[in-house]
């Protein structure tokens, strides 16, 4: 079992001790385990910019890397060699620093599991050039991933999105999210081992995000907060709003009913919703199928308007030239 530990704080800070008191745990659980930790903080690990080689190269028959190169692909290289993750990145404005964000962007989308079993569905029948048998069978092994949050202010108001954006980094992927930790309060905590509690618990993160390797997904236990009544998926207590009583879970994508009993707030997610939430393959399949379609919308569209779309982009091309005329 390869467990690995990403900290996206300052080299031997909070974050950094919070993940590898989780390996701890977990090497104390499972000695065999293989234990790998990175700091990404000074890793350059740059945006994706939106180029497309990756979904081109994908269509060509080939893998779909990403063509920008820096440290990103050492640390992919780990999360794919990995069986379970542990995550843990401070809150900066809210939510987890940027660079957590930019390894999102290249990674998880990359490998999201439909999109890719729908191209090689296509190079199956024949419709896109490649081996489907070649294609690198570990990117669809089961992991486990845990989330830990790392915040200074002593109210979880001031860490309102960090778990809950740490999510997105394993949905594509459908990792199994096994724990869920917000590490506020640092500013008054001073070094987590005053915290006796939190030390332990990240122990036990460590140890059931490895322990449930060894289960049925069905039967491994979430830990953590369990969001109030909101999302029973992802468990984070985020609901997007529309002015009706019908609700969404942001993380999820699936459709809630409100309602409230005195002071108390009750958010009624059907089965068939649930089974449909971002991270299960349902529901990865039908942003899939969405994203598919745009071609055949877009292409007639833009060709019909082609004059007046090379009007309107010479305004865009040469801006500078016309906002000073
Ligand atoms: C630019 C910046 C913004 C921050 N914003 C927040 C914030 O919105 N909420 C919060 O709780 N802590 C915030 N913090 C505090 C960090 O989350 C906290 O110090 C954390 O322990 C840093 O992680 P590290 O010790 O692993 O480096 C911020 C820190 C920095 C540098």
């Amino acid at each position: 079992m390869k467990i690995l530990g990403l900290s996206f704080g300052k080299k031997n800070a909070n974050s950094d001790i919070l993940t590898k008191e989780a390996l701890y745990g977990a090497k104390e659980a499972y000695p065999d385990a293989e234990i790998k930790f990175i700091n990404t903080q000074r890793l350059t690990i740059d945006r994706c910019i939106g180029c497309g080689a990756c979904s081109m190269a994908l269509e060509r028959g080939k893998d779909n890397n990403c063509v920008i190169k820096d440290d990103f692909q050492m640390v992919e290289e780990e999360i794919r060699k990995a069986d379970a993750v542990i995550v843990a990145a401070p809150v900066y404005v809210l939510q987890p620093v940027g660079q957590f964000k930019n390894l999102v962007d290249r990674f998880s989308c990359r490998h999201d599991v439909s999109a890719i079993n729908w191209v090689l569905d296509k190079r199956r029948n024949g419709e896109m050039p490649g081996d489907p048998d070649a294609f690198p069978q570990e990117r669809f092994k089961r992991r486990t991933v845990s989330y830990i949050s790392v915040g200074g202010a002593s109210t979880e108001n001031w860490t309102s999105m960090g778990t809950a954006t740490l999510h997105l980094f394993g949905f594509p992927v459908m990792m199994q999210v096994v724990a869920n930790y917000n590490a506020n309060s640092m500013g008054t905590i001073g070094n987590p081992y005053l915290d006796e509690e939190l030390i332990g618990h990240m122990q036990e993160i460590g140890k059931r995000t490895a322990a449930a390797l060894e289960m049925a997904p069905e039967d491994v236990e979430y830990y953590g907060p369990k969001g109030n009544g909101t999302c029973p998926v992802c468990h984070q207590n985020l609901l997007t709003v529309n002015g009706t009583t019908t609700v969404e879970c942001p993380i999820c994508g699936i459709e809630g009913k409100i309602s409230i009993d005195g002071d108390k707030l009750h958010v009624e997610f059907s089965e068939a919703q649930q089974a449909r939430a971002r991270g299960t393959f349902a529901g990865l399949r039908e942003h899939t199928t969405e994203i598919q379609g745009f071609g055949a919308i877009c292409g007639p569209k833009i060709m019909a308007n082609k004059a007046l779309l090379d009007r309107q982009m010479d305004r865009i091309k040469n801006f500078d030239q016309y906002i000073s005329e």
